[in-house]
Protein backbone atom coordinates (compact mmCIF):
# COMPACT_ATOMS: atom_id res chain seq x y z
CA UNK A 1 0.00 0.00 0.00
CA UNK A 2 1.23 3.48 -0.97
CA UNK A 3 1.51 6.21 1.98
CA UNK A 4 0.71 9.67 0.49
CA UNK A 5 1.72 12.84 2.38
CA UNK A 6 -0.62 15.50 1.48
CA UNK A 7 0.40 19.11 2.02
CA UNK A 8 -2.56 21.21 2.63
CA UNK A 9 -6.42 20.00 2.96
CA UNK A 10 -8.17 22.82 4.02
CA UNK A 11 -8.17 25.02 0.37
CA UNK A 12 -10.14 24.11 -2.87
CA UNK A 13 -7.81 21.56 -3.81
CA UNK A 14 -6.51 20.15 -0.74
CA UNK A 15 -10.14 19.46 0.50
CA UNK A 16 -10.92 17.87 -2.53
CA UNK A 17 -7.46 15.73 -2.89
CA UNK A 18 -8.15 13.94 0.62
CA UNK A 19 -11.81 12.84 -0.95
CA UNK A 20 -9.86 11.63 -4.14
CA UNK A 21 -6.79 10.22 -2.85
CA UNK A 22 -7.81 8.93 0.00
CA UNK A 23 -8.75 5.84 -1.63
CA UNK A 24 -5.26 5.09 -3.43
CA UNK A 25 -3.17 4.15 -0.21
CA UNK A 26 -2.84 5.21 3.48
CA UNK A 27 -2.74 9.21 3.35
CA UNK A 28 -1.74 11.78 5.82
CA UNK A 29 -3.26 14.98 5.32
CA UNK A 30 -1.82 18.32 7.16
CA UNK A 31 -2.68 21.71 6.79
CA UNK A 32 -1.03 25.07 8.63
CA UNK A 33 -0.08 25.21 11.58
CA UNK A 34 0.71 21.34 11.85
CA UNK A 35 2.79 21.90 8.84
CA UNK A 36 4.06 25.24 8.25
CA UNK A 37 5.30 25.35 4.60
CA UNK A 38 7.82 28.45 5.55
CA UNK A 39 9.49 26.25 8.11
CA UNK A 40 12.53 24.51 6.05
CA UNK A 41 13.68 22.33 9.08
CA UNK A 42 9.94 21.19 10.37
CA UNK A 43 9.49 20.33 6.25
CA UNK A 44 12.71 17.92 6.53
CA UNK A 45 11.69 16.44 9.49
CA UNK A 46 8.10 15.84 8.14
CA UNK A 47 9.32 14.16 5.26
CA UNK A 48 12.16 11.93 7.03
CA UNK A 49 9.59 10.96 9.78
CA UNK A 50 7.05 10.08 7.79
CA UNK A 51 8.51 8.07 4.65
CA UNK A 52 6.13 9.26 1.90
CA UNK A 53 5.81 7.33 -1.38
CA UNK A 54 4.26 10.49 -3.15
CA UNK A 55 3.93 14.20 -1.32
CA UNK A 56 1.53 16.26 -2.55
CA UNK A 57 1.90 20.31 -2.20
CA UNK A 58 -1.70 21.63 -2.08
CA UNK A 59 -0.60 24.02 -0.45
CA UNK A 60 0.04 27.90 -1.46
CA UNK A 61 0.13 31.56 -0.36
CA UNK A 62 -2.78 32.15 -2.86
CA UNK A 63 -3.15 35.50 -2.07
CA UNK A 64 -2.72 37.43 -4.51
CA UNK A 65 -3.31 41.09 -3.63
CA UNK A 66 -1.63 40.74 0.00
CA UNK A 67 1.44 39.18 -1.46
CA UNK A 68 2.17 42.61 -2.92
CA UNK A 69 2.58 43.38 0.90
CA UNK A 70 4.11 40.33 2.36
CA UNK A 71 6.58 39.02 -0.89
CA UNK A 72 9.01 37.60 1.92
CA UNK A 73 6.11 35.43 3.52
CA UNK A 74 4.86 34.62 -0.16
CA UNK A 75 8.63 33.40 -1.19
CA UNK A 76 8.93 31.10 1.61
CA UNK A 77 5.68 29.51 1.13
CA UNK A 78 5.52 29.42 -2.31
CA UNK A 79 9.17 29.33 -3.65
CA UNK A 80 11.48 28.09 -0.65
CA UNK A 81 9.01 25.23 1.16
CA UNK A 82 8.18 23.49 -2.60
CA UNK A 83 11.98 23.57 -3.23
CA UNK A 84 12.91 21.79 0.06
CA UNK A 85 9.30 19.30 -0.48
CA UNK A 86 11.25 18.66 -3.86
CA UNK A 87 14.94 17.73 -2.68
CA UNK A 88 13.63 15.96 0.49
CA UNK A 89 10.80 13.57 -2.38
CA UNK A 90 14.16 12.84 -4.24
CA UNK A 91 16.40 11.74 -1.22
CA UNK A 92 13.33 9.05 0.04
CA UNK A 93 12.30 8.40 -3.96
CA UNK A 94 9.23 9.91 -3.43
CA UNK A 95 6.88 11.27 -6.23
CA UNK A 96 5.92 14.96 -5.80
CA UNK A 97 3.53 16.71 -7.20
CA UNK A 98 2.86 20.05 -7.30
CA UNK A 99 0.45 22.97 -8.57
CA UNK A 100 1.08 26.35 -10.01
CA UNK A 101 -0.13 28.98 -11.92
CA UNK A 102 -1.08 30.76 -15.18
CA UNK A 103 0.49 33.76 -13.22
CA UNK A 104 3.66 32.68 -14.18
CA UNK A 105 3.12 34.32 -17.75
CA UNK A 106 2.29 38.04 -18.33
CA UNK A 107 -0.72 37.70 -20.66
CA UNK A 108 0.50 39.14 -24.07
CA UNK A 109 0.81 36.26 -25.88
CA UNK A 110 -2.40 36.34 -27.66
CA UNK A 111 -2.71 32.67 -28.05
CA UNK A 112 -2.54 29.87 -25.21
CA UNK A 113 0.21 29.31 -23.60
CA UNK A 114 2.25 26.30 -23.90
CA UNK A 115 5.35 24.86 -21.21
CA UNK A 116 7.53 26.46 -22.92
CA UNK A 117 6.52 29.89 -23.45
CA UNK A 118 8.60 32.79 -21.97
CA UNK A 119 7.95 33.48 -18.29
CA UNK A 120 7.15 36.81 -16.73
CA UNK A 121 5.68 37.33 -14.04
CA UNK A 122 3.38 40.66 -13.57
CA UNK A 123 3.19 40.29 -9.70
CA UNK A 124 4.75 38.92 -6.53
CA UNK A 125 2.68 35.73 -6.44
CA UNK A 126 3.10 34.68 -9.76
CA UNK A 127 7.12 35.37 -9.14
CA UNK A 128 7.36 33.36 -6.27
CA UNK A 129 5.00 30.59 -7.96
CA UNK A 130 7.52 30.68 -10.63
CA UNK A 131 10.64 30.29 -8.53
CA UNK A 132 9.02 27.87 -6.63
CA UNK A 133 8.68 25.60 -9.99
CA UNK A 134 12.62 26.46 -10.38
CA UNK A 135 13.33 25.52 -6.85
CA UNK A 136 11.69 22.16 -7.97
CA UNK A 137 13.02 21.81 -10.92
CA UNK A 138 16.68 22.31 -9.71
CA UNK A 139 15.90 19.36 -7.06
CA UNK A 140 15.14 17.10 -9.68
CA UNK A 141 13.57 13.59 -9.14
CA UNK A 142 10.05 12.35 -10.02
CA UNK A 143 7.97 15.55 -9.83
CA UNK A 144 5.34 16.80 -11.48
CA UNK A 145 4.33 20.44 -11.42
CA UNK A 146 0.83 20.97 -13.22
CA UNK A 147 0.08 24.77 -13.41
CA UNK A 148 -3.63 25.49 -13.75
CA UNK A 149 -5.93 28.48 -13.85
CA UNK A 150 -8.66 30.38 -12.34
CA UNK A 151 -9.51 27.44 -9.55
CA UNK A 152 -13.03 27.44 -7.94
CA UNK A 153 -14.87 25.09 -6.19
CA UNK A 154 -17.94 25.62 -3.83
CA UNK A 155 -16.60 24.92 -0.52
CA UNK A 156 -15.13 27.95 -0.08
CA UNK A 157 -14.48 32.14 -1.58
CA UNK A 158 -13.43 31.49 -5.08
CA UNK A 159 -15.00 33.46 -8.07
CA UNK A 160 -17.69 30.77 -8.40
CA UNK A 161 -18.83 31.60 -4.78
CA UNK A 162 -18.77 35.17 -5.32
CA UNK A 163 -21.08 35.82 -7.76
CA UNK A 164 -23.63 33.41 -6.59
CA UNK A 165 -23.21 35.28 -3.57
CA UNK A 166 -23.54 38.59 -5.29
CA UNK A 167 -26.49 37.52 -6.98
CA UNK A 168 -28.47 37.72 -4.46
CA UNK A 169 -27.67 40.95 -3.14
CA UNK A 170 -27.05 43.30 -6.22
CA UNK A 171 -29.83 44.00 -8.73
CA UNK A 172 -26.59 45.07 -11.08
CA UNK A 173 -23.49 42.94 -11.32
CA UNK A 174 -20.23 44.30 -13.09
CA UNK A 175 -17.33 41.86 -14.23
CA UNK A 176 -14.46 42.21 -15.99
CA UNK A 177 -14.40 41.43 -19.83
CA UNK A 178 -11.01 41.75 -20.10
CA UNK A 179 -9.15 39.13 -18.45
CA UNK A 180 -9.72 35.99 -19.82
CA UNK A 181 -8.37 32.28 -19.32
CA UNK A 182 -9.44 29.01 -17.86
CA UNK A 183 -11.86 27.95 -15.19
CA UNK A 184 -10.86 24.78 -13.56
CA UNK A 185 -12.82 23.06 -11.18
CA UNK A 186 -10.65 21.90 -8.04
CA UNK A 187 -12.82 18.96 -7.81
CA UNK A 188 -11.89 17.80 -11.18
CA UNK A 189 -8.29 19.15 -10.49
CA UNK A 190 -8.31 16.76 -7.55
CA UNK A 191 -9.72 13.87 -9.59
CA UNK A 192 -7.33 13.80 -12.29
CA UNK A 193 -4.10 14.04 -9.98
CA UNK A 194 -5.52 10.81 -8.32
CA UNK A 195 -5.97 9.43 -11.87
CA UNK A 196 -2.31 9.81 -12.54
CA UNK A 197 -0.78 8.37 -9.79
CA UNK A 198 -3.71 5.37 -9.63
CA UNK A 199 -2.33 4.62 -13.43
CA UNK A 200 1.72 5.03 -12.58
CA UNK A 201 2.61 1.04 -12.39
CA UNK A 202 4.15 -0.52 -9.09
CA UNK A 203 7.60 1.67 -9.48
CA UNK A 204 5.81 4.95 -9.47
CA UNK A 205 9.08 6.90 -8.77
CA UNK A 206 10.58 5.49 -12.45
CA UNK A 207 7.00 5.68 -14.18
CA UNK A 208 7.26 9.58 -13.05
CA UNK A 209 10.75 10.02 -13.37
CA UNK A 210 10.66 9.35 -16.93
CA UNK A 211 7.92 11.56 -17.24
CA UNK A 212 8.86 14.70 -14.65
CA UNK A 213 8.09 17.72 -15.41
CA UNK A 214 6.38 21.15 -16.12
CA UNK A 215 2.01 20.59 -17.44
CA UNK A 216 -0.72 22.50 -18.07
CA UNK A 217 -3.73 21.10 -16.95
CA UNK A 218 -6.66 23.50 -16.84
CA UNK A 219 -10.38 23.25 -17.82
CA UNK A 220 -10.67 23.20 -21.63
CA UNK A 221 -11.51 26.13 -23.52
CA UNK A 222 -11.64 30.02 -22.37
CA UNK A 223 -13.88 32.70 -21.19
CA UNK A 224 -13.52 36.04 -19.71
CA UNK A 225 -14.60 36.59 -16.48
CA UNK A 226 -17.69 38.30 -17.30
CA UNK A 227 -18.54 35.11 -20.00
CA UNK A 228 -17.60 32.75 -16.64
CA UNK A 229 -20.23 34.89 -14.42
CA UNK A 230 -22.74 34.94 -17.29
CA UNK A 231 -22.84 31.17 -16.99
CA UNK A 232 -22.24 30.97 -13.60
CA UNK A 233 -25.54 32.70 -13.37
CA UNK A 234 -27.23 31.03 -16.12
CA UNK A 235 -26.52 27.37 -14.46
CA UNK A 236 -27.25 28.32 -10.86
CA UNK A 237 -29.83 26.24 -9.88
CA UNK A 238 -31.50 28.31 -7.65
CA UNK A 239 -32.03 31.31 -9.98
CA UNK A 240 -35.44 31.97 -8.10
CA UNK A 241 -33.25 33.78 -5.60
CA UNK A 242 -31.26 36.01 -7.70
CA UNK A 243 -31.41 40.08 -6.85
CA UNK A 244 -29.22 40.57 -9.72
CA UNK A 245 -31.33 42.20 -12.95
CA UNK A 246 -28.45 43.00 -14.91
CA UNK A 247 -24.94 41.43 -15.81
CA UNK A 248 -22.55 44.09 -17.25
CA UNK A 249 -19.08 44.19 -18.84
CA UNK A 250 -16.66 46.77 -17.11
CA UNK A 251 -12.91 46.50 -17.68
CA UNK A 252 -9.60 45.71 -14.93
CA UNK A 253 -9.16 49.64 -15.32
CA UNK A 254 -12.21 50.34 -13.20
CA UNK A 255 -11.40 48.28 -10.40
CA UNK A 256 -8.06 48.61 -9.59
CA UNK A 257 -5.97 46.11 -7.23
CA UNK A 258 -2.57 46.10 -5.55
CA UNK A 259 -1.25 43.21 -7.87
CA UNK A 260 -1.25 43.59 -11.68
CA UNK A 261 -2.59 40.24 -13.31
CA UNK A 262 -2.21 38.76 -16.72
CA UNK A 263 -5.09 39.37 -19.19
CA UNK A 264 -4.75 36.23 -21.61
CA UNK A 265 -3.37 33.38 -19.86
CA UNK A 266 -5.00 30.91 -21.57
CA UNK A 267 -2.86 27.51 -20.65
CA UNK A 268 -2.68 24.78 -23.92
CA UNK A 269 -3.14 21.52 -22.26
CA UNK A 270 -2.40 19.30 -24.86
CA UNK A 271 1.60 17.94 -23.76
CA UNK A 272 -0.38 16.51 -20.60
CA UNK A 273 -3.17 14.91 -22.55
CA UNK A 274 -0.56 13.47 -25.07
CA UNK A 275 1.85 12.60 -22.26
CA UNK A 276 -1.21 11.13 -19.61
CA UNK A 277 -4.42 10.29 -22.10
CA UNK A 278 -6.60 12.18 -19.97
CA UNK A 279 -7.85 14.95 -21.08
CA UNK A 280 -9.77 18.06 -18.75
CA UNK A 281 -13.47 18.60 -20.25
CA UNK A 282 -14.84 22.20 -21.65
CA UNK A 283 -15.06 24.49 -18.35
CA UNK A 284 -18.84 24.96 -18.72
CA UNK A 285 -18.95 21.03 -18.15
CA UNK A 286 -16.85 21.08 -15.10
CA UNK A 287 -18.85 24.22 -13.35
CA UNK A 288 -22.19 22.39 -14.37
CA UNK A 289 -21.19 19.66 -12.36
CA UNK A 290 -19.72 21.77 -10.15
CA UNK A 291 -23.11 23.59 -9.26
CA UNK A 292 -25.51 20.57 -9.19
N1 LIG B 1 -6.99 29.57 -6.79
C1 LIG B 1 -6.63 29.76 -8.05
O1 LIG B 1 -7.32 30.43 -8.82
C2 LIG B 1 -5.35 29.12 -8.57
C3 LIG B 1 -4.99 29.36 -9.91
C4 LIG B 1 -3.83 28.78 -10.40
C5 LIG B 1 -3.06 27.97 -9.58
N2 LIG B 1 -3.42 27.77 -8.29
C6 LIG B 1 -2.55 26.94 -7.44
O2 LIG B 1 -3.27 25.77 -7.08
C7 LIG B 1 -2.86 25.35 -5.78
C8 LIG B 1 -4.07 25.19 -4.88
O3 LIG B 1 -4.75 26.44 -4.82
P1 LIG B 1 -6.09 26.63 -3.98
O4 LIG B 1 -6.96 27.55 -4.73
O5 LIG B 1 -6.61 25.29 -3.56
O6 LIG B 1 -5.51 27.40 -2.72
P2 LIG B 1 -6.25 27.81 -1.36
O7 LIG B 1 -7.68 27.40 -1.40
O8 LIG B 1 -5.92 29.23 -1.11
O9 LIG B 1 -5.52 26.89 -0.30
C9 LIG B 1 -4.18 27.12 0.05
C10 LIG B 1 -3.86 26.29 1.28
O10 LIG B 1 -2.54 26.58 1.68
C11 LIG B 1 -2.54 26.73 3.09
N3 LIG B 1 -1.43 27.53 3.58
C12 LIG B 1 -1.28 28.87 3.59
N4 LIG B 1 -0.12 29.20 4.17
C13 LIG B 1 0.49 28.04 4.55
C14 LIG B 1 1.70 27.71 5.20
N5 LIG B 1 2.54 28.64 5.62
N6 LIG B 1 1.98 26.42 5.39
C15 LIG B 1 1.14 25.45 5.01
N7 LIG B 1 -0.02 25.69 4.39
C16 LIG B 1 -0.35 26.97 4.17
C17 LIG B 1 -3.87 27.40 3.38
O11 LIG B 1 -4.17 27.26 4.74
P3 LIG B 1 -5.12 28.34 5.44
O12 LIG B 1 -6.47 28.07 4.91
O13 LIG B 1 -4.95 28.02 6.88
O14 LIG B 1 -4.58 29.69 5.05
C18 LIG B 1 -4.78 26.59 2.46
O15 LIG B 1 -5.18 25.37 3.05
C19 LIG B 1 -1.85 26.39 -5.30
O16 LIG B 1 -0.55 25.93 -5.57
C20 LIG B 1 -2.15 27.61 -6.15
O17 LIG B 1 -1.00 28.43 -6.30
C21 LIG B 1 -4.55 28.32 -7.77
Amino acid sequence: MKKILQIGTNGQVGWELLRTCSPLGELIGLDYPAVDLSDSAGLRELVRNTKPDIIINASAYTNVDKAEIEPELARAINAIGPGVLAEEAKKINAVFVHYSTDYVFDGTKGSPYIETDVTNPLNVYGKTKLEGEQAIQAAGGAYLILRTSWVYSMRQGGFVSKVLQWSRQQEVLRVVDDQISGPTSARLLAEVTALLLARADEDLYRWFGERAGIYHCAGDGACSRYEWAKVILELDPNKSEHKVRQLLPAKSSQFPTPAERPLVSVLECVKFERTFYYNFPPWEYGLQLALH
